[in-house]
């Protein structure tokens, strides 16, 4: 087989050691535990509590990992693409710090913004660059700071989201394994129902802005849940379809971490028995671009050579879509 895809080789990732569980929350905002885990599926999430901790470090760390576990030089790596919506700064790229930071002194890098679907964007994007045939070992990361940007005396937002990074290595390979196909779609209508208002060339960041909050995460929860089903829902069958495949063919699913009663209803949607969707939002709430690589993370020893895995994000924007990958072989110090 002559087609080139690009696959996972490896995986790392990152969670800050603090813990922020909801009876944290019950003396921060007038919520409850109870409330919470019915609403949401989230009984704690990871806060990097300590100011020093930028989007920049905890990508760095995850990208430890992946070295650590795989053995690989990171000077070979040729790119990293960086999913994120809370980089270290507003100018000046944030995967360039990483490169700096691990040591990836020959790969270009660059940041790339698709809120909750930026880590499955980056992944076509890494892929894409795989298949070229120019480029052999692309890193591909998802991290998000949200504490940087939550109100913690905002209830609707507070309870949701979390910090944490999770990055995976795309290789060439021509056996037809890999990432297989992506539907992606966007519908800027959305912004008004996710977004933080201020702080861009839209709106300056000033006293009022900042008096007003609108530095921080605003959302019409309800009007983004009712998105995030239906986008995803139909993201998922359309890529299923245009594979001939259906959820049947499916071994797992790997969807966005936002609300697990969102995760419940795309997979009753799809058809797709419960034990093939995997799930970790309970222990990290939603951490933005870095969901889909934590669940990789998370739940890597499951997935075998030949497994069907479909991926799915919704995000601001809106932005959403489906990926289809073959799994094939992750890379240990040996091989
Ligand atoms: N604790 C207790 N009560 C809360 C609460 C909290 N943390 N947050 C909201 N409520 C209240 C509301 O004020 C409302 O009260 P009311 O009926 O008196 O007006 C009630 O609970 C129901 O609010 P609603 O917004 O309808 O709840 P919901 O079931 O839609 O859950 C979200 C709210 C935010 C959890 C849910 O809409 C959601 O997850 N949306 C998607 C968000 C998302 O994924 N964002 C990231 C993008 S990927």
């Amino acid at each position: 087989m002559n087609t080139t895809h690009a696959v996972i080789t490896a995986i790392g990732g990152y969670v800050p050691d603090t813990v922020l569980d909801n009876a944290a929350l019950e003396k921060m905002v007038d919520t409850t535990n109870e409330w919470i885990v019915a609403r949401t599926g989230i009984k704690e999430r990871r806060i990097a509590s300590d100011p020093l901790m930028a989007t920049s470090d905890m990508t760095v760390l995850a990208i430890k990992d992946l070295i650590e576990k795989s053995g690989i030089d990171p000077l070979e790596v040729d790119c990293l693409v960086l999913a994120t919506s809370t980089p270290d700064r507003l100018l000046a790229p944030t995967a360039v710090t990483v490169c700096e930071k691990a040591g990836l002194q020959n790969a270009f890098a660059f940041d790339l913004n698709a809120a909750c679907s930026g880590f499955l964007y980056a992944l076509s994007t890494g892929a894409a660059l795989v298949e070229t045939g120019r480029y052999k070992k692309v890193l591909v990361a998802g991290t998000d700071k949200m504490s940087s940007i939550v109100n913690y005396e905002d209830r609707n937002t507070c309870i949701l989201f979390g910090d944490g990074s999770g990055v995976v290595l795309l290789e060439p390979n021509h056996e037809g394994v890999g990432i297989q196909d992506n539907i992606f779609r966007t519908d800027g209508k959305g912004v008004q129902f996710l977004s933080v208002p201020a702080g861009g060339s839209a709106l300056g960041s000033n006293e009022d802005t900042v008096n007003q909050k609108q530095h921080f995460v605003q959302q019409d929860g309800r009007t983004v849940f009712k998105n995030a089903i239906n986008g995803m829902t139909t993201a998922c069958k359309d890529v299923l379809e245009r594979n001939s495949l259906t959820a049947d063919d499916i071994d797992w699913v790997v969807p966005h971490q936002a609300n697990l009663r969102i995760i419940d209803a795309v997979g009753q949607n799809l058809g797709v028995d419960k034990d093939k969707v995997k799930v970790n939002i309970e222990r990290y709430g939603n951490t933005t671009a870095a969901t889909l690589p934590l669940c990789l993370w998370d739940y890597q020893a499951d997935f075998k050579p030949g497994d069907k895995i479909l991926f799915t994000a919704f995000g601001a924007g809106f932005t959403w879509g489906a990926s289809l990958a073959v799994w094939g072989n992750l890379r240990t110090r040996q091989n």
